[in-house]
């Protein structure tokens, strides 16, 4: 029976171990994936880079700079999401590739590129990056979603070290670590109900 999206958020649940043995297949990741390509982005920029970590020791060490929470280290696979600096550049990008590289279609969307860069000249860059990292969140979201799809389990991480992660990864500095996405399964089920501040607080 196909679960709906409700009752998937029921079966998901912020998963704190995860079984080192049992990886995740190469299908699932890619689906997993592409919920974070299809995600919707403040005028499509897509201000991200995800990495997807699953070599043991890696992860060993990037648990290191998690304060050191288990699930960091005992998941199938692990996913980086960076916030992307280089707007102005990715501005000139987007629109390459939503022309196809066609010189006429460019001028069409000028006016459009000329909407997005004056955006991006009325913001700090510490705006800008507060701006990139929402979307990050929504991409997170989308993922959170599809791995309960799948019956893959995952835990949000925002608490880890960004610099350090930004080191080891060799990341250029224009990448910011934002948020950490370890999937895999469940080794234990969840002992309490979900805590909820109840649809009155909304
Ligand atoms: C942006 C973000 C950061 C989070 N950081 C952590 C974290 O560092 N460690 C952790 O165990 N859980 C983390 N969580 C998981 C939340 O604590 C959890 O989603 C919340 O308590 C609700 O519980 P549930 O996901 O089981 O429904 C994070 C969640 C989000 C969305």
């Amino acid at each position: 029976m196909i679960m709906s999206f409700l009752e998937n958020l029921d079966w998901r649940y912020a998963v704190k171990s995860f079984d080192i043995d049992k990886k995740i297949t190469k299908e699932k990741l890619q689906k997993i994936l592409y919920s974070i390509e299809m995600t919707p982005t403040s005028f499509g920029l897509e201000p991200y880079r995800v990495d997807v970590i699953e070599n043991s020791e890696d992860l060993k060490k990037i648990q290191g700079f998690s304060f050191n929470q288990a699930q960091v280290g005992n998941c199938s696979h692990l996913l980086v999401f960076s916030a992307r600096t280089d707007i102005m550049d990715r501005i000139d990008a987007y629109l390459q590739l939503a022309s196809g590289g066609d010189k006429e279609v460019l001028k069409t969307l000028e006016g459009y590129g000329d909407v997005m860069r004056g955006f991006v000249q009325s913001q700090s860059s510490e705006e800008i990056l507060v701006w990139a990292k929402n979307q990050v969140h929504i991409a997170l979201g989308f993922a959170l979603a599809a791995c309960a799809e799948l019956r893959v389990d995952s835990c949000a991480i925002g608490g880890f070290l960004p610099d350090k992660i930004q080191e080891f990864l060799k990341l250029d500095e224009k990448f910011i670590p934002t948020v950490l996405l370890p999937i895999g399964f469940r080794v234990e089920n969840p002992k309490s109900k979900k805590v909820r501040f109840g649809l009155d607080d909304l």
